[in-house]
């Protein structure tokens, strides 16, 4: 694996940096990472697209984009369409199809960020069809078809200074598309002896897909998520730190209420005003924005 850390950051081929945010273990805060770092970046002025590769759909689902709430008459949520069932073309019709031949692009189903008051980057969502990737995803070229595509939106005119894609919990062929197509990886884990084993298995997949795909994947950092000043804590993050502090920056969010609040409401942390203070979190996020920045050499745009 490429490594770090300082200049770790790898420009894939469409010279867009581009992080996949993964770990195949399940509710470790890939989407939330994904989400709230899509926001800081462009809360810092930058042009960016999230894409959701997970066929269940949680980013646009936490950009209220989903169904509707119906527990609770006031959601925002309730405002917005649900993308999720429309009969249009969608991310699985771009990913089955070669991409050199297809007849749907990702710039026909992008949504963009001016199309709703309340996003603030450019988004491609999930859809229910997701669901068939994994089995309609069986060639060779499906593990290209994202990265192939992003090329294409390229030349279709969309330009932007960051591309970030949450990923399912799993090493399907979903999370390798993603993982080729960004040659970065952002780590979601959480503070506990299980998540070891799990980032384990994940070195050994990133490095099956360097061999077979003659490419370099960075590790671009490390949440590590609902952290506790425990002993658990400590022990795990002692042992990332003996094997990976060298390949990239570990970022320590513990437990807050408003992160999920913002997504039971359909906001980015950013776009969200919760009776709690939110100091930590969006300090935490505009942290991880400034890392990337610095990972890829590009400044903030001056606003
Ligand atoms: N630091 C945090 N504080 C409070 N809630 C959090 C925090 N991180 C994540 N959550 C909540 O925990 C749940 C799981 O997080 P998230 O969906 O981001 O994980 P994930 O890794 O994407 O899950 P999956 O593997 O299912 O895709 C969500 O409801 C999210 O709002
Ligand atoms: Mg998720």
């Amino acid at each position: 694996m490429a490594e770090s850390p300082r200049g770790w950051g790898i420009t894939p081929s469409t010279d867009i940096p581009t992080i996949a945010f993964g770990n195949q273990k399940g509710g470790t805060g890939k989407t939330t990472a994904t989400i709230n770092s899509a926001a800081a970046l462009a809360t810092r002025d930058h042009d960016v697209l999230a894409i959701d590769m997970d066929p269940q759909a949680d980013m646009t689902k936490g950009l209220g984009l989903g169904p509707g709430d119906d527990n609770d008459p006031s959601s925002p949520k309730n405002e917005l369409p649900n993308t999720l069932v429309t009969d249009d073309e969608n991310l699985l019709d771009v990913l089955v199809d070669n991409p050199r031949t297809h007849d749907t692009s990702l710039s026909e189903i992008v949504i963009e960020a001016d199309e709703y008051d309340h996003l603030n980057f450019d988004l491609i969502p999930s859809h229910k069809d997701m669901g068939l990737a994994r089995d309609w995803m069986d060639d060779a070229n499906a593990r290209l078809s994202l990265k192939l595509a992003l090329e294409e939106m390229v030349d279709d005119g969309y330009n932007y200074d960051f591309i970030v894609v949450d990923c399912p919990p799993d090493l399907s062929v979903l999370t390798d598309a993603a993982f080729i197509a960004a040659q970065n990886v952002f780590l979601a884990a959480q503070t506990q002896a299980t998540s070891r084993d799990a980032l384990d298995d994940l070195w050994d997949q990133l490095e099956s897909i360097e061999d077979n795909q003659q490419i370099e994947i960075a590790i671009v950092g490390l949440l590590a998520n609902m952290y506790r000043d425990d002993g658990q804590s400590k022990k795990f993050l002692n042992s990332f730190d003996e094997s990976f502090a060298s390949m990239a920056p570990i970022f320590k969010l513990p437990m807050r209420v408003a992160i999920q609040r913002a997504w039971d409401n359909g906001r980015d942390i950013f776009g969200w005003e919760d009776a709690n203070d939110q100091q930590v979190e969006h300090d935490l996020f505009l942290e991880v924005a400034e890392t990337m920045e610095r990972a890829f050499d590009k400044t903030q745009v001056e606003a």
